[in-house]
């Protein structure tokens, strides 16, 4: 079967092409084995505070919150689902305030009071919040969990402030746990075995207590 003429110009012309663009792009492997000329990673002596306890660590300035908690002082509570700020497993308490802490770096948190869900309640002793996941089966698999009860402690503490949200029906009235409020507020904490219903029943009856 015959080829047509133009096509075998395109097709040559490609080619041709194609190579000269590999050349183009293709880079030693010499130039790629170079050592970085910043001469890798840059080590920093911080202290943080979690839990109560300070601690000094050496670490790559770059490295996140949540690494240095699970990596490098084992408090693995806190997870690592997506690493991108899109989950909130990693979530922790900061100051009182919720982080992901995936999304910050440990060095800019020298100074301030770090939370997990270790340092939250011990077995013997859980926050009413521990215990309300427990009694009302507010978690299947558990990977969520922490960071849930870190939102939800924090999610509590907003409302009780009258801190509004999106869906704060009224700015003049004081803000409810309601379970509108409570699911807009914990909507940055996915869970992929679908407890929400038991995670509102339980953050409900903590807020009962609270009030
Ligand atoms: Fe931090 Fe998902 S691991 S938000
Ligand atoms: Fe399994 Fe939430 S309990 S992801």
């Amino acid at each position: 079967m015959s080829v047509p003429h133009d096509f075998e110009l395109n097709r040559r012309d490609l080619m041709v092409g194609g190579s000269t663009l590999a050349a183009m792009t293709a880079v030693p492997a010499a130039v790629k084995a170079q050592p970085n000329s910043t001469g890798g990673a840059a080590l920093s002596n911080i202290s943080l505070t979690v839990n109560g306890q300070a601690h000094a660590l050496e670490l790559d300035t770059r490295t996140t919150l949540l690494d240095a908690l699970r990596e490098h002082l084992h408090l693995t509570g806190s997870k690592k689902g997506c690493d991108h700020g899109q989950c909130g497993a990693c979530t922790v308490l900061i100051d009182g305030r919720r982080v992901n802490s995936c999304l910050t770096l440990a060095i800019m948190n020298e100074g301030m009071e770090i939370t997990t869900i270790e340092g939250l309640g011990a077995p013997d002793q859980l926050h009413p919040m521990q215990a309300a996941f427990i009694k009302h089966d507010g978690y299947q698999c558990g990977y969520c969990t922490p960071g849930q009860i870190c939102s939800g402690v924090a999610v509590l503490g907003e409302i009780k402030a009258g801190i509004p949200s999106h869906v704060t029906p009224d700015l003049m009235q004081p803000v409810t746990a309601s379970d509108e409020e409570i699911r807009e507020r914990m909507s940055g904490n996915i869970c992929r075995c679908g407890a929400y219903s038991n995670i509102v029943e339980a953050m409900t009856e903590v807020a009962g207590r609270q009030g």
